[in-house]
């Protein structure tokens, strides 16, 4: 997994079996950045508090987050990551 920023807007890009994903890189409860969290499987755990994230549906399965992550077009081309941020 890897945190990227565009426009001051966090991303996190997650690569499960081959399969890329993007999320909002910051957590719903307290905006932390979900990057310095741990990738556990298909989840991502908030260093901060610990709530859990699904990164297959984005879904927050653990407290103190209640609100599910955005989710990013993302695909590559020409060797490039690219992910759409709207
Ligand atoms: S900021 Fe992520 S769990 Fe509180």
């Amino acid at each position: 997994m890897k945190g990227i920023e565009h426009d001051g807007k966090r991303i996190l890009v997650v690569n499960l079996d081959g399969t890329l994903y993007a999320w909002d890189g910051t957590c719903t409860h307290e905006e932390y950045d979900l990057s310095m969290g741990f990738l556990t499987g298909d989840s991502v755990t908030c260093a901060l508090h610990l709530s859990r994230f699904n990164l297959l549906t984005g879904e927050a399965v653990n407290p103190p987050a209640e609100k599910p992550l955005g989710k990013h077009q993302v695909k590559i081309a020409n060797g490039d990551i690219l992910v759409e941020v709207a």
